[in-house]
């Protein structure tokens, strides 16, 4: 790990929709699926974000144009440099998947840690069961790493659903729930790995546990604004835990009492 930022060459940059862009960066990181790193533009600021691909010469970050910082990432171009330091946090508990039928759900940019840990399972396909993917996303216009989706889709059981969308015929029309309760994935010996907003892994977890996966069986990939990113400022608290250093990941039947102590006091402050 490290505490300074360097500087590192963009080699590529696709463009996905008016607001979301992926950067190739020729980094020699090699991260644990799940974690993050620092990214900053020297005078803007930083911020984390998912590791979504890596092999050690490259890393690819798949980025939102959500505010300051990531604005200014999306004037960068091919062959400008950013600064990133890192990795930081707990990724996913690989060690606990492993012999175990895997559900993975993401939405949005929620793709990106789940990305990293699907390219991880491709590269170690033995070490685990069967893997069934849900993604969620607006509308086909709003489908991110279509080219990867594809090709997932012929090694591990994949399915996107479209919240928006009218008409679809590459897709499913649906909530990513509903996708997933139609496709009913196995939930004996499995663990389910969930990553996008707070509100769709809610109704993600509600629908796991009609299915019969317990919440021990689902981990959250959490997002709160940081600022060091290894438990040094307290910016990322959620009560007694450190999204930065005790997570992201984190298992569900442990972050949830947080959640509900943290939205019982912010309704007292009110
Ligand atoms: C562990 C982790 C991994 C992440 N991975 C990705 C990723 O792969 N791709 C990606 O596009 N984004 C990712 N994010 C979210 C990203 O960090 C924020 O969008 C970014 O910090 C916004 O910074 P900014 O300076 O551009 O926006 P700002 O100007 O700081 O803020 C813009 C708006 O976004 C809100 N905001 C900022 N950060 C967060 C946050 N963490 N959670 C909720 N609201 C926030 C602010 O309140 C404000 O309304 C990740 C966040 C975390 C914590
Ligand atoms: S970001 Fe500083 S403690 Fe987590």
């Amino acid at each position: 790990m490290t505490y300074l930022p360097k500087p590192y060459v963009i080699t590529a940059v696709e463009v996905f929709t008016s607001d979301v862009k992926l950067f190739k960066v020729k980094c020699a990181m090699d991260p644990q699926p799940g974690q993050f790193i620092e990214v900053s533009v020297p005078g803007v600021g930083e911020c984390p974000l998912a590791s979504c691909s890596f092999d050690g010469k490259y890393v690819d970050i798949l980025v939102r144009n959500a505010g300051n910082v990531t604005t200014a990432l999306f004037d960068l171009k091919k062959k400008d440099a950013l600064f990133i330091r890192g990795p930081y946090g707990k990724g996913f508990p690989l060690a606990q998947l492993k012999k175990k039928n895997l559900i993975m759900i993401a939405g949005g940019t929620g793709i990106a840690p789940v990305t990293s840990l699907i390219e991880y399972v491709e590269k170690h396909r033995r070490e685990f069961k069967e893997v069934f993917i849900y993604f969620g996303f607006r509308d086909e216009a709003h489908v991110l790493l279509s080219d990867r989706i594809e090709k997932w889709k012929k090694k591990f059981h994949v399915h996107v659903g479209l919240s928006n969308d009218v008409l679809t015929h590459k897709y499913e029309r649906g909530y990513v729930q509903e996708i997933m309760e139609k496709h009913k994935p196995k939930v004996e010996h499995t663990v389910a790995l969930l990553c996008g907003p707070e509100t769709m892994m809610g109704g993600v977890t509600l629908e796991l546990n009609r299915l019969g996966l317990t919440d021990n069986k689902i981990c959250w990939s959490m997002e709160r604004r940081m600022e060091c990113g290894f438990g040094s400022c307290g910016r990322c608290q959620i009560q007694d835990l450190y999204v930065c250093k005790d997570g992201p990941i984190f298992r569900y039947d442990v972050i949830k009492p947080r959640l509900e102590n943290e939205q019982s006091s912010e309704g007292v402050k009110k």
